[in-house]
């Protein structure tokens, strides 16, 4: 019998009574049913060895017991059997019968009313029996410590409350069920949230990848689904290294950089955020090496950015081996940032392997979002970025709509104010422009070799 027909099978007997139908308030009560069960009567003793050979014709039903007592004999049990294999005592394969005829049990069958209650069916099932018929009942939602963070279709919202508290109901650690009620699209980007069912307080706590996260999850934003990017990132830095957090949220990038000793400038615009991300660092002890603010993404990049890049890049960079790092994780927003680097430093150009590495995020929903991302990185910042450059996809968040990542190096000729003055011949106005655009095609060029392209392919959904 294949999964589907399983499914099926199981969905007439094992599903809840229907009455249940349109039920807006969840009365558990109502869930109760009884089904008819064929069994058979076993010498307690004998239990063991026999279920070994039953596993066939067994009921196999989460949340119900294949042996239970017998109510007329306590010498007893009962074996409860799969009311689709087994009819009447012909039912039984040859080895099956063989096995009862070598334990000395009758093979007759008996019949046995099961009360099925709210707690022996799944949610999907509870939910499919309440709904109207037809309609989707995906119940699939974001786990944030206690809280389970659903995203409910217009169909579903007039069952919204049951919903909730089903989930709770099913899902062990799940104390609280709230559900978005709109895009992220204000500027804190924290979900407008509705609780459902449960618990009101939305302090939580969260690990991930090894650390521990504590927020208030209606004032500020976490995505348990960018886990795997905060690793790819916090892999590409090495003990040494300096990263600025342009965007950090409560420190999914910044804590774990800053274990790997390296210096971390973290900042976030979001008042909660900040006070978060302090906590945090204490939390996981990385409070030294981590230096927080609570500005404008284009004032931390202005101010403690460009005063940090002039020590870190100047004169005596020459003996510095580490990397600097840019990490912007604001994909609605973070690319019209990057203008902020044009002629951002004064100054003679640092080598080229210490200038920054940019990891820029952005949506697409164009055909081709990788190129589309470099091409409008690039027209900000005025040089094309196509060559130089690499993109990572990092997940699809809508029907059409990636979410990605543009890394590359800052060439000098956009970082720096006065590029020309470190040439020869400075009195000589078109030599400077055609020297200008020397250094930065050599740049290009080497700035390619240092990059790789990592250009996804367009995505399956
Ligand atoms: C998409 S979240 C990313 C948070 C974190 N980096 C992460 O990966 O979970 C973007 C963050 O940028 C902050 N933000 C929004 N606008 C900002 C701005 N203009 N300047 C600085 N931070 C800003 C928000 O408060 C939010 O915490």
């Amino acid at each position: 019998m294949t999964e589907i027909e399983t499914n099926q099978r199981d969905s007439e007997l094992f599903s809840p009574p229907s009455n249940v139908r349109g039920m807006t308030k969840l009365d558990r009560t109502a869930f109760k049913k009884t089904v008819t069960i064929p069994v058979l009567k076993v010498r307690k003793e004998i239990v063991n060895k026999l279920m070994r050979s039953l596993k066939r014709a067994a009921l196999q039903r989460p949340g119900i017991k294949r042996v239970i007592e017998d109510p007329e004999d306590e010498e007893s049990r009962l074996v409860m059997l799969d009311p689709y294999k087994i009819f009447t005592d012909g039912s039984f394969e040859r080895a099956e019968l063989s096995i009862l005829k070598q334990l000395n049990v009758s093979p007759q069958i008996h019949k046995y009313n099961l009360e099925l209650t709210y707690e022996n069916f799944k949610s999907e099932e509870i939910l499919r029996a309440v709904l109207p018929e037809g309609q989707d009942v995906t119940s699939g939602f974001s786990r944030v410590g206690h809280i389970a963070h659903l995203n409910l279709r217009d169909h579903q919202l007039p069952f919204k409350h049951l919903i909730g508290q089903v989930m709770i109901d099913k899902n062990p650690g799940i104390t609280s069920a709230v559900n978005k009620i709109n895009n992220i699209d204000n500027t804190y980007r924290n979900f407008q949230m509705e609780v459902l069912s449960g618990e009101e307080n939305m302090m939580t706590k969260v690990r991930e990848n090894g650390y521990t996260y504590e927020f208030d999850f209606s004032k500020v934003y976490w995505n348990p689904r960018l886990s795997t990017e905060h690793s790819r990132i916090t892999e590409l830095l090495k003990s040494g290294d300096v990263l600025f957090d342009v965007f950090a949220g409560v420190g999914p990038f910044a804590i774990p950089v800053a274990k790997k000793n390296c210096t971390v400038f973290a900042n976030d615009l979001n008042p909660e955020s900040h006070k978060w991300l302090l906590h945090n660092c204490k939390l996981n002890k990385v409070d030294q090496k981590v230096k927080v603010f609570n500005l404008d993404g284009k004032d931390f990049l202005q101010g403690p950015v460009r005063e940090e890049l002039m020590q870190q890049l100047g004169p005596l960079s020459k003996e510095r081996k580490h990397s600097v790092h840019i990490v912007m994780n604001l994909p609605a927003k973070a690319i019209e940032f990057l203008s902020v680097f044009k002629l951002l430093l004064d100054g003679p150009p640092c080598g080229i392997e210490l200038l920054p590495i940019v990891h820029c995020y952005s949506f697409s929903k164009d055909p081709n979002p990788a190129k589309d991302v470099q091409q409008r990185a690039g027209a900000v910042l005025g040089i094309s970025l196509e060559a130089c450059s690499s993109v990572h996809l990092v997940r699809n968040v809508a029907p059409n709509k990636e979410m990605l990542c543009i890394t590359f190096r800052i060439p000098a000729a956009v970082l720096y104010k006065n590029q020309t003055l470190t040439l020869e011949n400075q009195d000589d106005p078109p030599l400077k422009r055609q020297k200008t655009d020397k250094v930065f095609s050599e740049e290009k060029t080497q700035m390619a070799s240092v990059t790789s392209l990592e250009m996804p392919s367009p995505s399956p959904h």
